[in-house]
C-alpha cells in the first residue's frame, strides 16, 4: 500500500475512491488525523492530511512520530510520498513548479525526530547518506513524465523550524549552505521513514519565491502562494494519478 501525506494545499485527494477511514492510536500520541484508506486507479492507497484535515497544526506541532509509525504500523505502508510546499531558492525553482528533492538539510530543532530516545535500549543510529529512496524518486519522475508534466529532477530541501517564513539575510545563508528550495516540514519526516526502514520520497511544489527574491524582494504575497498552491496540485493529483496507476 502506498502512503500519501498531503501538506498545505493538499488535505483531500480528490481522485481517491474512499472505502473507509480509520482513527489510530500509537506509542507516541495521535497522528494529524484519521488513515483516510482508498484506491486511486488499482493501487491501494492511504492518505494522511499532515496539518489536519482543517489545517490547524502547524509544522512545529505536526507529530511526525505518531503520522510515520501510523502509516507503517497501522497501515503497513510500502512507500510514503510527501506532498509539501516550499520557496524557491534556486533561480530555476520559481512559484508553481513542481520538483523532486535529492537531499536536504535540516535546521528544525525542538521536535521529537527519533523513535529511539526512550533509554535502557542500545543506542540505534540510521545511515542517510542519501535521505530520499531513489527507487521511489525514479518512480515519482517515471510518473511526472507520463502525465506530461514538468518537474525538476533534484534539489536540496532546506528544513526550517517556521511557522514564520524566513528573513532574506537568512534565505542568504541557505543558499549559501547549498539549499535550493525552502519548507517546514520535510524533517523529521523523511529521517523518521528511514527509521521505519519505509521508503520516502517528496514532491515539492513551489509556492512563493522564497524570502528576498524574485517577487517575494520586500514581503511575500500569501494571496499569490495560495494561487500559486491552487493550480499546482491539479498537476500533482495528475502525477499521483500517473504513479498508481503503474504501481510496482
Ligand atoms: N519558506 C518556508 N516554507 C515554505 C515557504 C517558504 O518560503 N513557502 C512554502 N513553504
Amino acid at each position: 500500500m502506498l502512503a500519501i501525506i498531503g501538506g498545505s494545499g493538499l488535505t483531500q485527494l480528490a481522485n481517491l475512491a474512499v472505502t473507509r477511514r480509520e482513527v489510530v492510536r500509537t506509542p507516541f500520541g495521535e497522528p494529524s488525523g484519521a488513515l483516510t484508506f482508498g484506491r486511486i486507479g488499482c493501487q491501494d492507497v492511504v492518505f494522511l492530511a499532515r496539518h489536519g484535515y482543517g489545517h490547524t497544526i502547524p509544522p512545529h506541532s505536526v507529530n511526525y512520530r505518531a503520522n510515520l509509525w501510523a502509516l507503517a504500523h497501522a497501515a503497513q505502508a510500502t512507500g510514503v510520498v510527501s506532498v509539501a510546499s516550499v520557496g524557491g531558492i534556486r533561480a530555476d525553482l520559481a512559484p508553481r513548479t513542481l520538483a523532486v528533492p535529492h537531499q536536504i538539510i535540516d535546521y528544525t530543532w525542538g521536535r521529537n525526530a527519533t523513535f529511539h530516545d526512550n533509554g535502557g535500549t542500545p543506542v540505534v543510529h540510521v545511515d542517510f547518506t542519501e535521505p530520499y529512496d531513489q527507487e521511489l524518486r525514479r518512480r515519482l519522475l517515471g510518473a511526472a513524465a507520463r502525465a506530461e508534466e514538468m518537474i525538476v529532477d533534484g534539489g536540496v530541501y532546506a528544513a526550517t523550524q517556521g511557522p514564520r517564513l524566513e528573513t532574506a539575510a537568512e534565505i542568504n545563508r541557505l543558499q549559501q549552505d547549498g539549499a535550493d528550495m525552502v519548507g517546514m516540514t520535510g524533517m523529521p519526516e523523511a529521517s523518521l521513514a528511514r527509521e521505519l526502514a519505509v521508503p520516502y520520497a517528496a514532491i515539492c511544489v513551489v509556492a512563493n519565491w522564497a524570502a528576498g527574491r524574485g517577487d517575494s524582494a520586500r514581503a511575500i504575497s500569501f494571496a499569490a502562494l495560495e494561487d500559486a498552491l491552487l493550480h499546482a496540485m491539479v498537476r500533482v493529483r495528475r502525477v499521483i494519478e500517473h504513479l498508481c496507476a503503474n504501481a510496482a
